[in-house]
Parts: C-alpha cells; structure tokens; sequence
C-alpha cells in the first residue's frame, strides 16, 4: 500500500522559522518554504510524504484536532487557550516567554486587594482561568486582537494579561510585570486518531525532534 502523506501544521511567523530549521535537522527539510518570497501556503517534501502548511498560530489546534493536520508545531500559549482535544508531546524549548498580569506600577494595588478590575488580552480563557480558579478574583475581560499594551495606557483597563518575552514592549510603553501566571515555549501536539494510524512514523519524528532539541 503507498504510504499516505503526513501533515504538519506550523504557526506563521518566527516559531515555523525555528520549526522548519529543526526539520531540516532531522533529515525532513522542505527547501520550498526558504522562498522569501513565495505566496505558498503548503509544501511538500516527496521523498519523505510529508506536507507542511502554514496557518495563523490559534489555528494550529483546530487544524490538529479535525485531523487536517496530524501533527502541529505551535506556542503553549494558543494550546491553552483554544482547550482543543488533542495531544501535546512534546516541549521545543524555543519561543521562550511568560503569560503575565501587566499595568502600570499604580495598579499593583488593585490586584492586592482584589478590586474588581477591567483586564484586557487576547487570551481571555487564559486570563479568566487565572483570576476566577487561581486568584479568585472577579475581573472584567475585555478581548483585544493585539497591541494590548495600549489598553492601560489609554484607559481601557487597569491591567493586561499578555506575552512578555524581552518586556521591551512593557518597559518602552511605562508599563511592568506585575503577576507571572505561566512560562511558555514551542510544543509539538498530535491528532489523537493519527497518534493510532500513524504510530510508527509520528513516534520516530518525536523522537528525532527530541534528540535534535537536546543538543
Ligand atoms: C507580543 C506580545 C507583546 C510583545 C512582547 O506581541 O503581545 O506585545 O510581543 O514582546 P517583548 O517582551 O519582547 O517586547 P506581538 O509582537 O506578537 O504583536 P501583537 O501586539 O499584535 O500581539
């Protein structure tokens, strides 16, 4: 029987850079992708029947969990809060940062005493399962699409729960890092029917990923 073709999802941007390197590593590169300027979206790697595709990072999950994609490459950030059935095997140790609570120095305070405070994110189920089932805390979310930084700044909430990596964004906008909830870095999540179907190849991928982070 032809072997069928595996397919590997990867969140746009500077994680599927990491991710493809490490592909290239293990012996699976897709010379196809290193176009600058390609407008492609997927590439195929025949000699090995596996095709890689590019989608916005919150849709890696989605992709993973229907079984359009078999395997994912994607921030624990968007595992978290998309809650998708699917399984995650495996930490990259790459695209290290943390999910923190943000806000001016003045809002310190407010999160002390438990006020009932406007938080603003892209993240809110992350953010409502921080405050309501760890800090027990009532907060009012409000979802933004980006650039959260500018909610404190301009009024809109007292505080933010975002993603700090270098807190240049913080420290260039007067803002600080006032709670960590979690760290967070590049995981490698498996469809549950693919895990069964493609035990074979899935498992060997997983662990030449493994070895190729360890070094
Ligand atoms: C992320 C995050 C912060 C920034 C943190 O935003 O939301 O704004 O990076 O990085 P730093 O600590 O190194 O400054 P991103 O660039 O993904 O864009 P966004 O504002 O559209 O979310």
């Amino acid at each position: 029987m032809e072997e069928r073709y595996l397919t590997i999802a990867l969140g746009k941007g500077r994680l599927a850079k990491h991710a493809m390197k490490l592909f290239t590593e293990i012996g699976m590169p897709c010379t196809e992708m290193e176009d600058p300027d390609t407008r492609k979206l997927i590439f195929v790697n025949e000699e090995k029947k596996v095709r890689f595709f590019l989608a916005k990072g919150p849709d890696v999950p989605t992709y993973v969990e229907y079984g359009a994609a078999d395997i994912g490459i994607v921030g624990e950030d968007t595992i978290l809060e998309e809650g998708r059935n699917i399984y995650e095997v495996l930490d990259l140790g790459f695209g290290k940062c943390r999910m923190c609570i943000c806000g001016p120095k003045s809002s310190e305070d407010l999160l002390k005493h438990r006020e009932m405070i406007r938080v603003a994110t892209k993240y809110p189920k992350i953010a409502r399962d921080y405050f309501y089932n760890v800090k027990h805390q009532t907060v009012e979310i409000i979802k933004l699409n980006g650039s959260i930084e500018l909610a404190p700044i301009v009024g809109l909430s007292e505080v933010i729960c975002d993603i700090v990596e270098t807190g240049t964004t913080l420290k260039e906008n007067g803002l600080e890092v006032l709670e960590t909830v979690c760290p967070l870095s590049a995981r490698v999540v498996v469809n549950q029917v693919s895990m069964k179907m493609e035990n074979k190849r899935i498992t060997e991928i997983i662990r030449d990923l493994r070895e190729a982070v360890k070094e």
